[in-house]
């Protein structure tokens, strides 16, 4: 099992590094390669995507993504920007699925900024679809205006669209995830205002009837925002495109007290997949030794589970995090009072330790 290894920038390296000693420290040998990728990237080979760097991401069984980005590139033209790399791996390695699962743990209830009998239990799950949509769609850019009251000014424009089969098979990931789980699934849809999502709710409800046993129900992305922070207990599974699903998923996140806790997956049609903490690379952290290593640790242990075919190395790993939550360690960004906090380093040699037990 080969797995590639890109850490990165800020925080990307500190907390993969971690994830690492984990990978280490279980029975099985995985073959790690490492390779540049974002600011590293354009550092190493003038490209946030280095060629060497994707067909290694290829080549692998797995991916495992630290993070991307630093303030010191924003000014380099877009396509070299680090944030292309993570877009370009997702398009050319077609990972169209996007599972990003926001789990409050019960030590941590007290981290989220929304009150304990709002979040306490909360499991759900957000699929996103990663590989279409406006983030995507042809053609974008600055134009002439060509019509309207400011015609003849330029404009910048991006265009939103889904095509019917790939709004069939996210489709089919997220009922097939509900069947796994509370076998409840809502769709979320601008159907109100929006053709391209008036097309993906009538798609997603024909798959349905594939799917007799998992209820459905449609909701407005506005409306989902507000579900989301006022009763969030109220969603198991929730399907939605790659724009919203990019603005839910973080304030999903935040219900659980951090960002620094939740993995997510993204898959192809063939289970391959990347693994990436669900934040971003924390530029202002970067080198402090105090970054949450958990979000990237549990990505390893997706990895394990819905690539590898190692789902009792995942539980191992999943239960060892869950270990040192209860021993009290903390990192700054969850930590309160009464527990230990611990630096970057330290939290990974706990979970390291938790597995031996
Ligand atoms: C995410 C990030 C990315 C996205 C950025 C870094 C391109 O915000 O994975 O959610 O918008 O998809
Ligand atoms: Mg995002």
């Amino acid at each position: 099992m080969k797995i590639a290894i890109l850490p990165g920038d800020g925080i990307g390296p500190e907390i993969v590094a971690q994830a690492v000693k984990v990978l280490n420290a279980l029975d099985e040998r995985f073959e790690l390669e490492t390779a540049p990728v974002g600011g590293a990237g354009y550092e190493a080979a003038g490209h946030p995507l280095p060629e060497a760097t994707l067909a290694l991401a290829k080549a692998a069984d797995a991916v495992l993504f630290g993070a991307v980005g630093d303030w010191k590139y924003d000014t380099l033209d877009r396509p070299l920007r680090p944030e292309q790399a993570i877009l370009g791996l997702r398009k050319n390695l077609g990972l169209f699925a996007n599972l990003r699962p926001a789990i409050l743990y019960p030590e941590l209830a007290g981290a989220s900024t929304l009150k304990p009998e709002v979040v306490s239990g909360l499991d759900i799950l957000i699929i996103r679809e990663l590989t279409g949509d406006i983030y995507f769609g042809q053609p974008r850019g600055v134009r002439e205006c060509p019509d309207g009251p400011f015609k003849g000014q330029r404009e910048g424009f991006d265009t939103m669209r889904y095509a019917e089969g790939e709004i069939r098979r996210i489709a089919h990931v997220a009922f097939q995830a509900a069947q796994k789980r509370g076998k409840r699934l809502t769709s979320v849809d601008k159907a109100n205002v929006l053709e391209t999502f008036q097309f993906w709710k009538d798609i997603v409800t024909d798959v349905h009837k594939e799917y007799p046993d998992v209820a459905l129900d449609h909701m407005y992305v506005d409306n989902a925002a507000m579900q989301l922070v006022r009763a969030p207990k109220k969603f198991d599974v929730i399907v939605t495109g790659n724009m919203f699903g990019d603005i839910l998923s973080d304030a999903a996140a935040m219900l659980t007290g951090s960002i620094g806790m939740l993995p997510s997956a993204s898959l192809d049609a063939n289970n391959k997949g990347l693994y990436e903490p669900s934040h971003g690379s924390a530029p202002d952290i970067a080198g402090k030794g105090i970054a949450n290593p958990l979000a990237t640790i549990l990505s390893a242990a997706m990895m394990l589970r819905y690539s590898l075919g190692r789902a009792e190395q995942a539980d191992r790993i999943e239960n060892a995090v869950k270990a040192v939550l209860a021993q009290g360690l903390r990192t700054p960004d969850i930590f309160e009072e009464g527990t230990t906090k611990v630096g970057t380093e330290q939290m990974g040699d706990a979970v390291v330790a938790a597995l031996a037990k």
